[in-house]
């Protein structure tokens, strides 16, 4: 296995300096792919969307899921070796939290409202300002984060080499038992981008069936463009969201949030934040970034009039205001309720309790 592994290695290396004097930097990349551990594992999706894109370099392996999930459970990652990712992503709760702002390891709280993960593949950027541009990356924030688990990632992988269970674990995956922070966070990564959950409900021609009346009439309110007008950002596919950064008018000076111009420093994204998935949302409550709404019927009364125009609005809530005010919708009292009606909707019970997904500890 070993001998095998070091031909395979030696041939892609000779293969790369080849390639590297032709300059086919594809035919490189083909062949570092071949050098990957593992028994190779294609996530499940939903029919109707693209082929989930998969970064070359972290191949999807059992053995990388596997892993990224025990991981996901580590409380060693943590300072004080309290805390795990699970600690404030809960799959009871869709994998967000019940606190309204995290705690961490020292007491600190948080000024932001813990995400649900699932779907994450299809995610070009992450957190609510896009400050990670890939899972892998996203992995060492909260783990270095002084108000999440406030350890040095160098620190944690000292800790999981000194185990038993881990460089046994890391040489299935990746045919190499020394740990280091890029396979550490490649299996979270994958174990991540492996927890799915979508609802036939939102996905056009498979879902219309499985609605009652007022579940079907609050889904025309939601595509209707002068009553809910919800489907330009948060988008009839089995996600529910176009994955853009938008301002939805939260706060009458957008500087107060900056959110995705943080991290491109361009104004135009000031006050962005990303359009996050409609699912489950009986357990992701309190909404927003900032939770500060604690009911859906907060959120329906703030699309009505109750955002703020503001100089960044995106162009699909400007459609919605009158001599610098937001203009009363064409919708009743019934037409909310039916829409709250289809909100809820849009849930997926599975990923509460698949246990692929669940603590391996226990
Ligand atoms: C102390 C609680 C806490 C811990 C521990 C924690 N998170 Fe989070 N997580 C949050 C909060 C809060 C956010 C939103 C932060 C933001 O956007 O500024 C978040 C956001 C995320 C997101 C972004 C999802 C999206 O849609 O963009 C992912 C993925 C994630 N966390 C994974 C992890 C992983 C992996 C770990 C462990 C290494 C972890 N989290 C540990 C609280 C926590
Ligand atoms: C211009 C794009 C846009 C439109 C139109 C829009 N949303 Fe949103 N929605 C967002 C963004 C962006 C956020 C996150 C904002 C934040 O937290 O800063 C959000 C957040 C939400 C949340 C909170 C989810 C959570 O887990 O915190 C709900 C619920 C929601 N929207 C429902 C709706 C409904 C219902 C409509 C139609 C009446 C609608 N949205 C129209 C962009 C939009």
């Amino acid at each position: 296995m070993i001998y095998k592994r070091l031909t395979s290695f030696k041939i892609g290396a000779v293969i790369a300096f080849l390639g590297l004097l032709s300059s086919c930097e594809k035919d490189v990349r083909v062949n570092e792919r071949s050098f990957s551990c593992g028994t190779p594992y294609t996530i499940p999706k939903p029919p109707s969307s693209p082929p989930m894109p998969i970064p070359e370099d972290n191949p999807t392996t059992l053995e990388g899921i596997e892993l990224g999930r025990h991981l996901f459970y580590e409380k060693m990652l943590s300072g004080d070796n309290t805390l795990a990712c699970a600690g404030c992503h809960l799959q009871s709760e869709a994998f967000t939290d019940v606190n309204k702002f995290s705690i961490g390891i020292n007491g600190f709280v948080g000024g932001r409202v813990a995400m649900p993960i699932a779907n994450l593949a299809y995610s070009p950027k992450l957190f609510w300002d896009g400050k990670a541009n890939s899972l892998e990356e996203l992995v060492l924030f909260p783990i270095q984060s002084e108000v999440e688990m406030h350890e040095s990632v160098f620190r944690a992988v000292r800790k999981l080499q000194d185990t038993e269970k881990y460089p046994g674990m890391f040489y299935k995956a990746f045919c190499d038992s020394t740990i280091t922070v890029e396979n550490m966070s490649k299996a979270m990564a994958q174990f991540m981008r492996s927890i799915t959950s979508f609802n036939p409900n939102t996905i056009p021609g498979i879902g219309e069936n499985t609605r009652n009346e007022v579940q079907q009439r609050g889904f025309e309110v939601f595509t209707d463009e002068t009553k809910g007008d919800c489907f330009h950002c948060h988008t009839v596919t089995a996600f529910t969201t176009n994955f853009t950064f938008q301002n939805n008018g939260l706060n009458e000076d957008p500087t107060t949030a900056p959110g995705l111009f943080g991290q491109t420093g361009d104004p135009a994204d000031m006050g962005k934040f990303k359009v996050p998935q409609l699912i489950n949302l009986r357990h992701t409550a309190p909404y927003m970034h900032d939770g500060r709404f604690e009911t859906l019927q907060e959120v329906i009364e703030f699309y009505d009039t109750g955002f703020h125009v503001n100089s960044t609005l995106s162009g699909d809530m400007l459609k919605h205001v009158k001599d610098g005010k937001p203009v009363p919708r064409a919708w009743t009292e019934r037409d909310k309720l039916d829409l709250l009606a289809f909100l809820l909707t849009l849930e997926d019970t599975t990923i509460l309790n698949n246990p692929k997904w669940s603590d391996p500890n226990e």
